[in-house]
């Protein structure tokens, strides 16, 4: 066995396939999700795959549900040599139609919900030398949008807490990583993402334009083309030494805007993106 990992958020996408990519790979995985009745299509997939991977109840918002895990990681093996923050969601929506609950609820889970799942296990990643952990955060970490404010900010605050938490773990030989994905074709970008309850509301100041942007939204996931193992082949490298910086981009070739950002004066980039959205 390699490592003893545990991913949160793996009911989908970019969480299922990280549990069964890096079971594969020899690693003892344990999945976690928040409902464990959407474990149908895990248990399909390891049982194509043959391989074994624990699947346990845990919901990063919700501290009893963590401690009971870590419980039994502890109870079982006694340590953990990587943990990987994948749960999080998006919610969608411009600043005045979104509500204070939208927000903390956005930031519970995105950015709480690490701290709250990285307190619980760092004691367990604190019996092996050379732990590591894995954030996954977003290009939406770097570069903002307009109806972005929630989830930018969630994934910007995100970004911050790692790149501090990397220096002071790298005393104990404990790795922070980063991964910040472009757009992906998963539940994150379709039916998981939030609309603000007042978003689409035809009377609201700012109804034009959300409604542009997310028919724009849903024209650029028509096209994509990215495919979430390139997603999963960048934590496998990550948990095998194979990438040892704090941030790997991956699919930034699928957000043209990020490399308008990326290449252009800002202010410039700025005047292009309020003319492309006016
Ligand atoms: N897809 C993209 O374009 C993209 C781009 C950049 C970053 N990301 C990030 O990648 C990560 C994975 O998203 P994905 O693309 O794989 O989307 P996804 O298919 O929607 O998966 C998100 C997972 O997070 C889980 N989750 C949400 N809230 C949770 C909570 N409170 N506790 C535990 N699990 C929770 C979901 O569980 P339920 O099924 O119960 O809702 C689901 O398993 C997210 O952090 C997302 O922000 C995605």
């Amino acid at each position: 066995m390699k490592n003893i990992i545990l991913i949160t958020g793996c009911s989908s996408g970019i969480g299922l396939e990280s549990a069964i990519t890096l079971g594969k790979r020899g690693n003892q995985v344990i999945a976690t999700m928040r409902n464990l009745e959407k474990r149908a299509l895990l248990d399909q997939k390891t049982e194509e795959s043959d391989i074994n991977i624990e699947i346990k109840q845990l919901d990063v918002t919700d501290l009893d549900s963590i401690k009971n895990v870590a419980r039994q990681i502890e109870k079982t093996y006694g340590k953990l040599d990587i943990l990987i923050n994948n749960a999080g969601f998006g919610v969608a929506g411009f600043f005045e139609e979104l509500t204070l609950k939208e927000y903390r609820f956005q930031m519970e889970t995105n950015y709480f919900g690490v701290i709250n799942v990285t307190k619980i296990f760092l004691p367990l990643l604190q019996k092996r030398k050379n732990s590591k952990i894995i954030n996954i955060s977003s290009l939406a970490g770097l570069n903002a949008v307009p109806g972005g404010s929630a989830y930018n900010s969630s994934k910007w605050a995100l970004e911050g807490f790692s790149e501090c938490l990397r220096y002071e773990l790298n005393f104990q030989n404990i790795k922070v990583f980063l991964v910040e994905p472009g757009p992906f074709p998963t539940k994150a970008i379709g039916e998981n993402m939030i609309i603000g309850k007042y978003v689409m509301d035809k009377s609201r100041a700012n109804y034009a334009y959300t409604s542009k942007m997310f028919q724009l939204i849903e024209k650029r996931n028509k096209r994509l083309k990215s495919k979430v193992s390139e997603v999963t082949n960048v934590i496998t490298r990550i948990t095998e030494g194979k990438i040892k910086r704090l941030r790997t981009k991956v699919g930034s070739r699928y957000s043209p805007q990020f490399w308008i950002r990326e290449l252009l004066p800002f202010k410039v980039y700025e005047w292009l993106l309020m003319k492309f959205i006016g």
